[in-house]
């Protein structure tokens, strides 16, 4: 038996069945044995970050744009990062800021939110980079309206604790875990239900889905402490109604183990990473009063819009053919219709 199956049965026999949300709290997030405290670096899936470099200049300039039209006038200019992981995608976004747009640079204070300590560690790097401009915490603690700038975040929200839930009989059930790991069904509690009565949808008949109640939460802080600027989100997901269609009768659960995706929840515990496709609605629909959420777009939408110019342009100059290929390749695979380019959607709220 592996040491995380041993700390699950013990919190199972000393407090009764644990919630969905309480066993991938464990597995992904335990101090020692969790999956993103022992990896550092994963190999089990590839995200933006893992392309190009190219993906943290596109998400710099469209954070220089929104400077240079909203913030520009303002003292101080907070750049916080929810889930920095590694710290590979801020530290080649500062690295630009600092290159191109000394303006906004000068008045940079970066803040990487991140709890596992190991990664943590590992973005150390970056304060001796950037010194005083950088600032590692695993919790978010900005008071009310205290941020002036932008909360951006590159999969974090997809990485949060959910609940499993399954519409049976009319009955909205929900996963718990008993003493052999075994799933067993009992009527949703309270928490769950006030969740997808406040969401106003809920998953089909027969079906599967989850309840983003930790991506409730934090949007609700993250968007209170927001006093000027916006709230950024890159993740996969949907908006309630395509997220809670009758086609998607297992829910969108998934584990990710060496770039092949399984629903064996149970199995290889820490070593595989556990995820949703995100909840959009729940983003928008829990923002403070006051926040403007824009229509939700795709990766492509934004990078297509605002930058197709910028990159044919820079694609032209690259004098060097190995590098003007694999510049391209990059660009393709974030805008590419049936990958990353249409599953990656960006929420963009504003204050
Ligand atoms: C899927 S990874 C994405 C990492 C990085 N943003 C990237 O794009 O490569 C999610 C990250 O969020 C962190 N995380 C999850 N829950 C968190 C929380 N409550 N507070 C701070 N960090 C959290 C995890 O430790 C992990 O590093």
């Amino acid at each position: 038996m592996t040491n995380l199956e041993n700390i699950l049965r013990a919190k199972i026999r000393e407090g009764g069945p644990i919630s969905f949300s309480q066993f991938m709290e464990t597995v992904l997030y335990h101090p020692e044995e969790g999956y993103y405290s022992m990896n550092e670096q994963c190999g089990d899936y590839y995200t933006n970050v893992d392309v190009h470099p190219i993906f943290a200049e596109i998400l710099a300039k469209t954070f220089y744009q929104e400077w240079n039209e909203r913030l520009r006038g303002e003292e101080c200019f907070d750049l916080v990062e929810l889930g920095c992981g590694n710290g590979k995608l801020a530290e080649q976004i500062l690295i630009w800021l600092a290159e191109n747009a000394q303006d906004c640079f000068q008045k940079l204070r970066y803040t990487g939110i991140e709890r596992s300590e190991k990664r943590i560690q590992s973005c150390k790097r970056m304060e001796t980079a950037f010194g005083n401009k950088v600032q590692l915490t695993p919790e978010f603690s900005f008071p009310t309206n205290s941020v002036t700038g932008i909360i951006f975040s590159n999969e974090f929200f997809d990485a949060l604790p959910f609940e499993r839930v399954l519409k049976k009989g009319n009955q909205l059930l929900e996963v718990f875990l008993d003493h052999s790991l075994r799933e067993t069904l009992a009527p949703a509690t309270e928490n769950v239900k006030a969740y997808f009565q406040w969401l106003g949808s809920e998953p089909k008949e027969g079906c599967y889905g989850e309840a983003h109640l930790s991506s409730k939460e934090w949007m609700e802080k993250i968007s209170a402490a927001l006093g000027k600027g916006m709230v950024f989100t890159i993740d996969y997901g949907f908006e309630s109604e395509e997220l809670y269609s009758e086609f998607r009768t297992e829910g969108t659960a998934l584990c990710h183990y060496r770039h092949q995706t399984n629903r064996e929840f149970y199995k290889r515990l820490g070593l595989q990473d556990l995820t949703t496709h995100i909840n959009f609605t729940t983003l928008i629909k829990s923002a403070s009063k006051g926040i403007q959420n824009c229509p939700l777009i795709t990766q492509s939408n934004l990078i297509l819009d605002k930058f197709l110019n910028d990159l044919t342009e820079k694609v032209g100059n690259e004098k060097d053919p190995r590098k003007r290929l694999k510049l391209s390749a990059a660009i393709q695979s974030l805008i590419h219709p049936e990958g990353m380019g249409n599953t990656f959607k960006v929420l963009i709220q504003r204050n």
